[in-house]
């Protein structure tokens, strides 16, 4: 609305293991950036909003992963599964805001899900020893491939917050969801859900230095705005180069 950078769209991925505050740097990133006149939307995955086929498929991968744990589902079927709902909202949601010029802003994506499968897939005993472990992750990294044709206009960042923070912070909101232990039991444990989430931190650092991601600290003495600022920034620049700025 306010400039011609309002007209390129950007599909904005905040990374990060759970409780890290992605959630809390969206909400304040899509405030900051609605305050300067953009138009930005969340990728939908709990509630797409179309009533096509593709949105149906939104819907039945989400249902297959509330109840994958009672039916036993395979994580390699997750996986498969996720990979195939994300290329759906890539279709029928981010594409087509894009081309509008929206800026979309999803609250964790592909890496996230493939990096917490693959540790739930050792905990769960699908997956023994390390080389199986890694030849599993290297195998769920390719059924999602980058597309081309948004390359340019994909911008990831990864959230980082300490883990004695994200413990705390889970505590704080009475231990919601559980995680696995090292015996591949579920388990509302605040260090439980500390050691895992620390893992996964640790998978997604290694992936955000190969895919050279921009890196963002949150943690109790700032407030998640802070960290939405200097996306902000990030977002500004990249628009400008799509603009064929600087
Ligand atoms: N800088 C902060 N200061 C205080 N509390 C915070 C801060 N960042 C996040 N929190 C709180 O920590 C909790 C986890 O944050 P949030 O839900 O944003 O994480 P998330 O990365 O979205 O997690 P998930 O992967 O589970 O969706 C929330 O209760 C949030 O309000
Ligand atoms: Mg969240």
């Amino acid at each position: 609305m306010s400039g011609d950078t309002s007209r390129a769209g950007l599909f904005v991925v905040l990374e990060g293991a759970d409780g890290s505050g992605k959630s809390a740097i969206a909400a304040e990133l899509a405030r900051l950036l609605e305050a300067e006149g953009r138009k930005v939307a969340p990728v939908l995955r709990d509630d797409p909003p179309a009533a096509d086929s593709r949105a149906g498929l939104v819907r039945a991968v989400g249902r297959l992963f509330d109840e994958a744990k009672a039916d036993g589902t395979r994580i390699s079927t997750l996986s498969l599964a996720a990979a195939a709902q994300y290329s759906a909202l890539l279709d029928s949601q981010v594409e087509p805001a894009l081309d509008k010029g929206v800026i979309m802003i999803a609250e964790s994506w592909w890496a996230k899900t493939w990096a917490r499968l693959a540790i739930e897939a050792v905990r769960r005993g699908e997956i023994s020893g390390v080389a199986a472990a890694t030849r599993f992750q290297e195998w769920q990294r390719t059924l999602l491939p980058g597309r081309e044709a948004i390359a340019p206009r994909h911008l990831t960042i990864l959230v980082e917050a300490p883990q004695a923070d994200r413990q705390a912070w889970y505590e704080q909101a009475g231990c919601p969801s559980p995680v696995y232990d090292l015996s591949g039991r579920t388990s509302y444990a605040p260090e439980v859900y500390g050691r895992f989430t620390q893992e996964l931190a640790e998978t997604l650092h290694g992936q955000a230095a190969r895919a050279g991601w921009m890196i963002v600290g949150n943690d109790a003495s700032r407030s998640p705005a802070r960290g939405a600022v200097e996306i902000g920034e990030a977002v500004r620049k990249r628009l400008c180069v799509l603009k064929g700025g600087r």
